[in-house]
């Protein structure tokens, strides 16, 4: 395994105050007059950028599920009206959250992440919408799929809050999605093996005030349409295919939030 990780989660950037002062434990009070950022601040980033990325991958999930709709020849996904979309990305997101989208204030989300998951279902909504005005070349399987529907949501939201999202790998098909050096310790975690499943690898930065988050994707059996075996064949989007496995890792999504102070 390459370079160890700076990995900094909350609970090991307390482990680093600690070491800091002596081995004389400091309270969240104290760590905020060094770096102006409190832990209970950086468990609550950390916990929104878990729900912003599961929910990301979640629209590319239902996507990736109704990727015929999206094919069909003429006007793109016609036959998934918005509401629809948003129906099964909310049960697809309860289902691996936990998290009601319509009922935020049952469970223990933090204020931010409302904010920013109200925002992130418009948006991926209003993406899902406004392809139904794409024509798909005729002949040819449509563009739509999870990683162009990722892009532009993560591009529009982006723009709407300030908090960039990304979809990344190690050998990316999109330079445009190639990992920094954040991103490739990360995925260079992600991609052995004996990893544990979904377990994110979270980054405070205090002095520029950003949290960043990669948490990792696994293939599904649709996936492998394009991205399995055999490897170096073509895809239908006239990618070679990876030669990835079902439920491999393919990479993650990266969060990064500016810290309020
Ligand atoms: C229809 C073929 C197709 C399917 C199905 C598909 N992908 Fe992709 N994937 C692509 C293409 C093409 C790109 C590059 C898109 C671009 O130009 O930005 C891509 C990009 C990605 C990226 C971004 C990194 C890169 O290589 O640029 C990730 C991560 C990814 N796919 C994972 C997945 C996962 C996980 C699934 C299943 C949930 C999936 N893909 C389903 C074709 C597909």
């Amino acid at each position: 395994m390459a370079k160890p990780l700076r990995v900094v989660t909350a609970a090991l950037l307390f482990l680093t105050a600690i070491a800091a002062t002596g081995g004389r434990p400091v309270c969240a009070k104290e760590a905020a007059a060094d770096t102006g950022i409190t832990f209970e601040t950086i468990l609550e980033v950390e916990h929104t950028a878990r729900l912003l990325a599961i929910l990301l991958d979640s629209g590319r999930s239902v996507i990736n599920e109704n990727q015929d709709i999206f094919d069909e020849p003429g006007t793109s996904g016609k036959g998934l009206a918005p509401d629809v979309f948003e129906r099964q990305l909310t049960d697809m997101f309860r289902s691996r959250s936990g998290v009601d989208l319509h009922n935020l204030n049952a469970g223990h989300v933090p204020g931010q992440a409302k904010k920013l998951m109200k925002e992130l279902v418009a948006v991926s909504r209003h993406v899902v919408a406004d392809v139904q005005s794409e024509r798909n070349p005729s002949g040819k399987p449509g563009r739509f799929i999870p990683a162009i529907f990722g892009d532009r949501v993560a591009a529009l939201f982006t723009e709407r809050t300030g908090v960039r999202m990304k979809q990344t790998t190690l050998a990316p098909r999109n330079v445009a999605n190639a990992p920094d050096s954040t991103e490739r310790s990360a995925l260079e975690f992600f991609a052995d093996p004996s990893y544990p499943r979904e377990k994110p690898i979270g980054e405070t930065t205090a002095k520029s005030g950003i949290f960043r988050l990669m948490f990792p994707l696994y293939t599904t059996r649709r996936c492998l349409d394009c991205h399995g075996e055999p490897k170096g064949e073509l895809d239908r989007t006239g990618y070679p295919k990876e030669g990835l496995k079902l439920g491999q890792n393919a990479g993650a999504i990266s969060v990064i939030i500016p810290i309020a102070k």
